[in-house]
Formats: C-alpha cells, structure tokens, sequence
C-alpha cells in the first residue's frame, strides 16, 4: 500500500516523500510541475532507495486521478498540491479558487468513492488572518482572510469538514507556520520559480549574490525591534509532522474517530523578527547579509506564532530544529544550488 503525495516534487512536498520513505512508507507522486522542477524527483531519488513513482498530473483532473488509483494501491493521501504566493493570488484570485478548492474537491471525492479514508491536508497559518492573540491555538477563531490565498486555504478546510462529516474521511488539516531551512544533505531544497516572495529564500538569494538586498518591511511594528514576527519551523521537522499525522489517523485514536476532522498547529512555538532572521542568516553564511528598512507590506500580520501544545499530546510531534539550523541548513542547500536545482 502507498501514500499518494500530491505537490510530492515541490520543496515542502519533497521533504515530506522523504520523511513518509525514513518513516517506511511506501509514496506515489503527482505533480503538475507547475512549481517545481523534474530535477527534484532525481534529487529525492537519491535521497529514498526503491520505488519512487511519479505521476505528471493536475490534482484538480478527475480522470487522472482516478488512473491513479486505479494503478496504485493508495491508502492515504497528503495533499499538498496548491498554488501559494499571498502576492500572486491578489493579482490572480480566480486562479487560486480554481486551482486550490478544486483540487482539494477532487482529491476527496476520488477517496471517499475508493473508501480511501486516511487524508493529511497542508493549511496555513494564513487562515488565522491578524490574530486577535497570540500564540494562536487551534481553537484561535479563523480571522478575516487577509488575501484570497488565505481565503481559499480556509475554505477548503471547510470543505474537508463536510466531506468528513458526510462520509468516513478522516481529516487532519496541517496548519504550517513558516518553512524554513533545508534537508541537511543539502540535496533538495527551495528553488522558488522568479524572484522569491518569502523572507528566508530572499534572504539566502542576496547570501549567494542573486539579489542586492534584503528589504525588510516595515521596521516600526510593535515588537521588540520593530521588525515583524513569525514562527519559523525546519521543513524537516514540518515534513515528519505529516508522518506524525498518518501514524495517528492509521491508530484511529483520539479526535479523529469523534469529529472526523481536526486541526492542528506546526510550528516551533516561538516567534523571531525579521531582523532576528538575517543575523541568523548573516551567522550562518560568514557575513553580515545585505538589509535596509522599506515600507510595510500590505496585508502583513504584526505577529504571529504557534501554540502547538495539541500537536504534541495529540501526534507526538514537536520542532526540534531552532533557526540556528534553519540557516544553516537552508544555507547549505543555497551555496551548493545558487541557482537552485538549475545548478545541477
Ligand atoms: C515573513 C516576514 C514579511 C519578505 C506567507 C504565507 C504563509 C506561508 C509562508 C505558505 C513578514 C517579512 C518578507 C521580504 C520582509 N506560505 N519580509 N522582506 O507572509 O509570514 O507567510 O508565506 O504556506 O501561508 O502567508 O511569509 O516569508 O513572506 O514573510 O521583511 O523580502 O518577513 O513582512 O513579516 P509570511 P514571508
């Protein structure tokens, strides 16, 4: 039996196949490669000995899904498969309902139609809008969407709500923080397609000199430097939360079997500026990495980060990476790809 990762070949998507291959999991992706180059598949082959299918598909095709069900012996799904830049989708809001409810759509009912019960969903912290308090809980109420992004990223849990209420799916909805760092092989990595729009990504394009500088937004929050605050967490960690979550949908146990869907934060619980960040950066590269303050970005959050109390009692997870290794190993993968898998 196998676990289908849908967005399998994409950077969370790729440290998730090789933590579900670690945790001795059999994996199938599907990828569109919309996101996501064909270099990753060779890069974690090489990091899972075996059979390693790969599918090139679009999550949200029906018919190609169910081939794929058809061809392999799937028993649960990760779904990952989602378009995600907050920027792009307020330029292209219709193409991120499209492409992310159905998808989402899709995927459920080709499950529920083969009694495939046992589905892992990557949300967001997105879907908490500006947090009325903080460190958000999974019982924290779901703010405004502050972009359709996030809007859609809420309504698909919704969706995976009702669908597990009117069926026998059982759901757990990741709600990551944010990714950062690299497998420490330094052999997959984040090769954002165009100039990144996250902080880390940027801050490790002008570490290897593809970008000028860091434009850190906004410098006059309410916040112990000014700097905005997020919760960074290793993707190696984020990645073996997903093992953590089908281990507990496969034991059946706990809230799973009463609500059939439920919710839960990964997150290394703590929040770090963004200046906080390029001196990590700046520590892990050898250099003082190139910043300078500009205007706030629209629809940015003040501060935000994760109680991820729940995650721990409920899948036995926690972060175990700090954002020392973060940089250090996002690092590691930058200066061996400056230009991402490209460098090849
Ligand atoms: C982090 C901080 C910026 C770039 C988004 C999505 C979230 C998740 C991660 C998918 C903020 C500041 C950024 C820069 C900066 N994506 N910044 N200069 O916006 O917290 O979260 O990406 O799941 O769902 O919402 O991440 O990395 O863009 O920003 O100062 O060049 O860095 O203002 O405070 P964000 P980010």
């Amino acid at each position: 039996m196998a676990t289908l990762v849908t967005g399998g070949a994409g950077y969370v998507g790729g440290h998730v196949v090789v933590a579900l291959h670690e945790a001795g999991r059999d994996v199938v992706i599907v990828d569109d490669f919309s996101n996501a180059s064909t270099r990753t598949v060779d890069a974690i082959r090489g990091l899972t000995a075996g059979s390693l299918p790969v599918v090139e598909g679009d999550a949200g095709d029906q018919a190609a899904m169910e081939r794929i069900f058809d061809r392999h012996r799937i028993d649960s799904v990760v779904h990952l498969a989602a378009r995600k830049s907050v920027a792009e989708s307020l330029e292209r809001p219709l193409a991120y309902y499209r492409s992310n409810l159905v998808s989402t759509v899709c995927v459920a009912e080709v499950m529920i139609e083969r009694g495939v019960d046992r589905f892992v969903f990557s949300s967001s912290a997105v879907v908490y809008g500006e947090p009325a308090e903080t460190p958000v809980t999974e019982q924290t109420e779901l703010g405004p969407p502050l972009n359709p992004y996030g809007a859609s990223k809420a309504m698909s849990e919704q969706i995976l709500r009702d669908a597990a209420a009117s069926s026998g799916l059982r759901v757990a909805l990741l709600r990551y923080f944010n990714p950062a760092g690299a497998h420490p092989s330094g052999m997959i990595g984040e090769d954002p397609r165009g100039t990144p729009a996250n902080l880390v990504p940027r801050v490790m394009q002008v570490a290897a000199g593809r970008l000028d500088r860091v434009e850190v937004f906004g410098c006059d929050y309410d916040t112990s430097d000014g700097t905005a605050v997020r919760d960074y967490v290793h993707v190696v960690d984020l990645a073996q939360g997903h093992a953590a979550a089908l281990d507990a949908l496969e034991r059946g146990e706990g809230p799973f079997e009463a609500e059939g869907t439920v919710a839960y934060n990964l997150g290394a619980g703590r929040g770090h500026t963004v200046l906080e960040v390029i001196a990590a950066a700046s520590e892990a590269v050898g250099f003082a990495i190139p910043h300078a303050p500009v205007e706030r970005r629209p629809g940015d959050a003040a501060a935000i980060w994760a109680d991820c109390r729940r995650a721990s009692a409920e899948l036995g997870w926690t972060a175990r990476r700090d954002l020392g290794a973060m940089m250090r190993d996002h690092w590691n993968w930058q200066r061996r790809h400056p230009d991402g898998y490209a460098s090849q």
